[in-house]
């Protein structure tokens, strides 16, 4: 069987270590923030190169934090794309926000800036981009768009640890504010529910490292009405080890992601277009025949996913607000996109194995 994502064998040679400073955790007993937490938001944002990082419980809180930091009044318009997983609209919903949504390029993962500018009115006051499976949108056009209108952009980073864009920045320190989900199959994973935000601005630093904890910097000082999303330290105990290994696993990804490219020649298999360097969270393939692709991969011990079955105007939950709303480049991966592994510890022989295999479907 080839799993689509092999954790434990991932990580199994930093268990020991990651074993020896939790033993120090527990001997210490400074399990809320402290300073294993100061310590990976250093190194994180070190990575990122951003000069602030502030940690949060998981990716969806990153969001909402990141919208309620900027104080906007209610209702005020967030544009995100109609393909994402499901927090990045729920976070703009439980900011008191209005979601409005966008469609992807045509055989791409992310957002088109066409149809962006097309969007953008008076109401509109934040920008969300996703760079969905790891593939980068470019920051940098959407602010050119933006121009001089006072419109922020934060980018839903969940995907994308350790991706740069066209100028070899990196995602992270691009946006106004970034977020990251640190859950544990992403390409940065905590051993549970994790994740960060990075800024380079004092003022939204200072905004949300308050409001992630209770709306207090100081004991007993609650300054604004905040939330209880702060990093679980044994998280980041976890995550300072993991950190140091990111940019090789990224690596092996993108090796994965090339030999795919190349190699899979079958005329019934679309791919997507990625950017030039995206770090391949997912490598998603569109595919007419899915059900019965699905079997024969299946039936061939290939593990796969979908990310996503569903838009977001599809989504239960979000139906009845977009009611009538059609994204149809969105609404293509929902129904025919197959995610194949991309574990960045797949061996050769298994990599030969999938394109082999995929190429005689
Ligand atoms: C694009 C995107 N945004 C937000 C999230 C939410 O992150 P979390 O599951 O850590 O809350 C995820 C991850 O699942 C994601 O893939």
């Amino acid at each position: 069987m080839i799993k689509f994502f092999d954790l434990y064998k991932q990580d199994k040679k930093l268990h020991q270590n990651i074993f020896k400073n939790l033993a120090k955790l527990f001997k210490k007993g400074d399990f809320i923030l402290g300073n294993e937490v100061d310590k990976f938001e250093r190194n994180f944002s070190k990575f990122c190169k951003s000069k602030y990082a502030i940690g949060c419980a998981n990716g969806t809180d990153a969001l909402t934090i990141a919208l309620k930091s900027l104080n906007l009044k209610e209702n005020s318009e967030v544009l995100i794309p109609a393909m994402t997983y499901c927090s990045t609209a729920f976070s703009v919903i439980n900011a008191n926000l209005k979601p409005i949504l966008i469609d992807t390029n045509f055989m791409s993962p992310t957002i088109s800036l066409n149809n962006l500018k097309k969007k953008i009115n008076r109401k509109t006051k934040v920008i969300m981009p996703v760079h969905l499976y790891g593939s980068v949108v470019d920051i940098k056009k959407i602010k050119k768009i933006v121009n001089k209108r006072k419109i922020y952009i934060i980018d839903d980073c969940a995907q994308a640890h350790g991706a740069t864009d066209n100028n070899r920045k990196t995602v992270g320190s691009i946006a106004d504010i970034s977020t990251f989900s640190l859950y544990p199959g992403k390409n940065l994973g905590a051993y549970g529910d994790a994740g960060i935000i990075t800024t380079n601005s004092k003022k939204f630093y200072l905004n949300i490292r308050k409001i992630r904890n209770l709306g207090s910097e100081k004991k007993f000082i609650h300054e604004t009405i905040g939330m209880n999303s702060r990093l679980d330290t044994l998280q980041a105990v976890i995550l300072n080890h993991k950190l140091k290994k990111l940019k090789k696993l990224n690596k092996q990804r993108r090796n994965i992601a090339r030999e795919y490219d190349k190699k899979i020649s079958n005329t019934k298999i679309n791919k997507l277009d990625y950017s030039k360097n995206s770090v391949y969270h997912q490598y998603v393939i569109i595919v007419k025949e899915r059900k019965k692709f699905c079997n024969y991969l299946n039936k061939n011990k290939i593990q796969y996913g979908f990310h996503y079955p569903f838009a977001i105007h599809q989504l239960k939950s979000l139906k009845n607000l977009f009611k009538g709303q059609k994204y149809p480049n969105s609404e293509k991966i929902a129904k025919y996109g197959v995610s194949i592994p991309i574990d960045p510890n797949l061996t050769n022989s298994q990599v030969t194995y999938i394109i082999n295999k995929i190429n005689k479907f």
